[in-house]
């Protein structure tokens, strides 16, 4: 049986056992997936014994995303524009880097009816996980991806990778005056009980909110959006699950169906 590991310190809550299994079983893939905690020394070499011991890929989460990166022979465009990866396989005696958030996000947007083409989109934050989500969202041709972060500096460093492209770094304050069809809370803001520092004006009823972290109640930007009626408020479950999704489809070439985990997944949340 071919077996695949998730990476992580701590790892214990992670949900990705419970969803790759789902897929395995519904796609008639004969694998075995586990959790694997990483002591924070020694990622390269855990990774190292798992693959001698003929593993076949990995999820890689916080926080070793970076060093997966580095440990990797072949990088994706993804990986390369994001900086970090999610996702490793091991095959022909290489190991190979993806990273699937990015395609894991738009496809739940797209999935949801999200329009992307011609559509002015905010991103919030300028961390790892803003980095992984840009090319994909450029990917979908939209008229503006503006970057708004507490630090300017890092939104315009990543804005600086994307030659040629309609994306844009600015300060929370300047977005504060835009208007947006769809605002991404990539922050870690609302982790901590925080809401993010955009004004309630730019949440309309043409506003669609989508934050990348989930969890059983709303979190502060989500409860924002509901308060203000945005005309959609869309949690991270979904892309959790999307970019688990790619993961698989990396590594067993066969596209897992979605709709049933994220139900399953969804109920469990709220009981
Ligand atoms: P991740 O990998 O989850 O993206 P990260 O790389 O540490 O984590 O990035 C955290 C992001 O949340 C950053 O954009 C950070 O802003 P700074 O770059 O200015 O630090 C943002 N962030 C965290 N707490 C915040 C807060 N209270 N208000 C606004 N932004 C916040």
């Amino acid at each position: 049986m071919d077996q695949y590991l998730v990476y992580g310190n701590p790892i214990k809550q992670s949900k990705s056992p419970t969803i790759h299994k789902a897929f395995a079983r519904e796609t008639n893939q004969n694998i075995e997936y586990k959790i694997q905690l990483a002591e924070l020394d020694a990622f390269e070499e855990t990774v190292k014994v798992f693959i001698k011991a003929g593993g076949k890929g990995a999820n890689v989460t916080a926080p070793f995303k970076e060093e997966a990166m580095a440990m990797c022979d072949e990088l994706s465009e993804h990986a390369k524009f994001s900086g970090a990866v999610n996702t490793l396989t091991f095959k022909n005696g290489k190991i190979y880097g993806d990273t699937t958030d990015g395609v894991g996000l738009v496809n739940d947007l797209l999935s949801q009816d999200v329009t992307l083409e011609n559509s002015r989109i905010l991103l919030l934050g300028a961390g790892g996980a803003s980095k992984g989500v840009v090319l994909p969202l450029l990917h979908q041709k939209p008229k503006q991806l503006i970057i708004a972060n507490r630090t300017v500096s890092k939104a315009e460093a990543i804005a600086q990778q994307y030659n040629d492209q309609p994306i844009q770094a600015m300060s929370f304050e300047d977005a504060n005056k835009e208007a947006f069809d769809l605002i991404i809370n990539a922050t870690s803001a609302g982790l901590s009980g925080s809401g993010v520092p955009i004004s309630e004006n730019i949440i309309t009823a043409n506003t669609i909110c989508y934050d990348m972290t989930y969890g059983k109640e709303l979190t502060p930007f989500l409860k924002m959006a509901t308060e203000c009626e945005a005309k959609q408020v869309i949690d991270g479950l979904g892309m959790l699950v999307g970019q688990a999704a790619e993961s698989f489809y990396l590594w067993r070439n066969v596209r897992p169906k979605t709709e049933n985990i994220l139900s399953k997944l969804r109920e469990e949340l709220n009981t």
